[in-house]
């Protein structure tokens, strides 16, 4: 285990860099040792019991390839513990990709859907029901308290919320909604859409055209039409004036990229681009799927942004009902205003049973309580961060990237991601990939210190070995 001193020493170094170069102030720490407890091989990936090959063989016929997955099979989960069908237990660093923000089967969480689900799970949008619109309100107060979508505690800007049902499918809505609000605004031609480098919004046929990532998009091509991709934090002014222009209605940027590989996109930028919105009248969009809810710290990565970093949209949907499947649309009132009967709709979205689910994870996710203790914990896992580039310099990047619980270690070389994910998890560590060159780390938002503790050291061990065997030499 890491020594007191070693901690102490990070941490006022971490206090002192964060954000600047942090390898530089550790290299000079002559002390600073990597965690080696970790260096065998305790859950490998062939080990699976018999039946569970055989299930999986079965299962091969049926299931569509989509993915790549080792032979794992997960049969429960409590907290930040996944256990698989050998009984193996593993430290899920991933939180279902940033989804199970309260963890694995959390007891309210199951007792809320057993009693809803008793009561009444769907009845369709031609009806009223008893929680959608509790959770849209809880959503916009929140909003107004904590900061975002422009919203001053004075209550005199509004917001109102669809229920969706994925991310990708609020990203969707979203861009529709900037649809239409150019339509009325600048009539016919003011459909334009402009997107940025690395982002990801998901992949229905909108969402898919503003991921400007060939891997994605080139199957599926010709996608939507009128769509720009900028670069991400380029603040050169004359490239904005263009990109984004009379015809624009809409402007889609994660305030922190997550599967683009955990880039945050610097305040100073995210104004440039919402005063260029507002000079030509086209919706803001942040898509806050995944570093949203309180995430990156504060309810929303955009929270304390000045008001002319605000944005019109914001769109939300992993840990909203903690693995439940829910997304949301957040608009502003001048946003809503273009939005009438018949402009939107869907089967699922709204349910009572997502959203009684959504009220009950959004209330504690925002008890004051809640908050200092993820603080506390994020500023814990920045401390064991913040020793990685200094101890594996010829590995990793210099910066550390994102904030809160979301984030991400860039590597030198582009291989070395996928290699520490896979040994990670042949020592009982999920972790995920990011980018082309990032591991990323988007725990449960209850992980504990120690449970910190436990997947730095495991990429610690890793890495230690990794660079044993000639990772990171030049
Ligand atoms: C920022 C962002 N937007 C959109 C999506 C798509 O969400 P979903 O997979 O729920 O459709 C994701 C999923 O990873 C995401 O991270």
């Amino acid at each position: 285990m890491t020594s007191l001193r070693t901690l102490r020493l990070a941490r006022q170094v971490a206090a002192s860099c964060r954000g600047r170069a942090i390898a530089r102030a550790y290299a000079v720490q002559a002390d600073l040792k990597p965690n080696t407890s970790y260096r065998s091989v305790t859950h490998p990936d062939s080990s699976a019991p018999q039946e569970t090959h055989d299930l999986i063989a079965s299962h091969t016929q049926y299931l569509l390839n989509t993915y790549a997955r080792p032979p794992i099979l997960f049969t429960h989960g409590k907290g930040c513990t996944l256990t698989d069908s050998s009984g193996r237990t593993y430290l899920d660093f991933t939180a279902g990709i940033a989804v199970t923000a309260l963890g694995h089967s959390d007891d309210g969480v199951n007792k809320v859907i057993a009693e809803q689900s008793a009561k009444l799970s769907h009845a369709s949008n031609l009806y009223w029901n008893e929680y959608a619109g509790e959770l849209a309100k809880l959503l916009i107060d929140l909003t107004r308290e904590h900061g975002g979508l422009g919203m001053t505690p004075d209550g005199k800007e509004g917001g109102k919320v669809f229920f969706s049902n994925s991310g990708t499918e609020a990203n969707e809505g979203a861009l529709k909604f900037a649809r239409k609000y150019g339509k009325e605004k600048g009539g016919d031609s003011k459909i334009g859409i402009v997107c940025f480098t690395n982002a990801f919004h998901g992949r229905s046929m909108g969402a898919l055209s503003v991921t400007p990532n060939p891997k994605y998009q080139a199957p599926f091509a010709p996608l939507i039409p009128d769509v720009r991709v900028g670069e991400l934090n380029d603040m050169d002014k004359e490239k904005m004036l263009a990109l984004i222009d009379e015809k624009t209605c809409g402007v889609i940027v994660e305030p922190i990229q997550g599967e683009g590989g955990v880039t945050a996109a610097k305040t100073e930028w995210l104004e440039m681009v919402a005063t260029r919105c507002r000079e030509v009248g086209a919706a803001l969009i942040y898509d806050e799927i995944q570093c949203g809810l309180f995430r990156s710290g504060t309810m929303w990565a955009h929270s304390s942004f000045p008001p002319s970093a605000q944005p019109d949209i914001v769109t939300m949907a992993k840990p909203l009902a903690n693995g439940f499947p829910i997304g949301a649309i957040m608009v502003r009132d001048s946003v809503a205003s273009v939005i009438s009967v018949g402009s939107h709709g869907t089967t699922f979205g709204g349910q009572p049973l997502a959203t009684r689910i959504g009220v009950h994870v959004l209330s504690r996710l925002s008890k004051p309580d809640f908050a200092s203790n993820l603080k506390s914990t994020a500023a814990h896992l920045d401390t064991l961060l913040s020793r990685l580039p200094g101890l594996f310099p010829g590995l990793i990047q210099e910066t550390l990237r994102g904030r809160g619980l979301i984030r991400g270690i860039g590597f030198k070389d582009e291989k070395a991601p996928a290699e520490l994910v896979k040994r990670a998890r042949e020592r009982g560590v999920l972790l995920l990939s990011a980018g082309s060159d990032a591991v990323r780390c988007v725990p449960a938002l209850i992980v504990s210190k120690d449970e910190c503790d436990q997947a730095i050291g495991v990429m610690e061990s890793c890495l230690a070995m990794m660079v044993e065997e000639g990772w990171g030499k030049a």
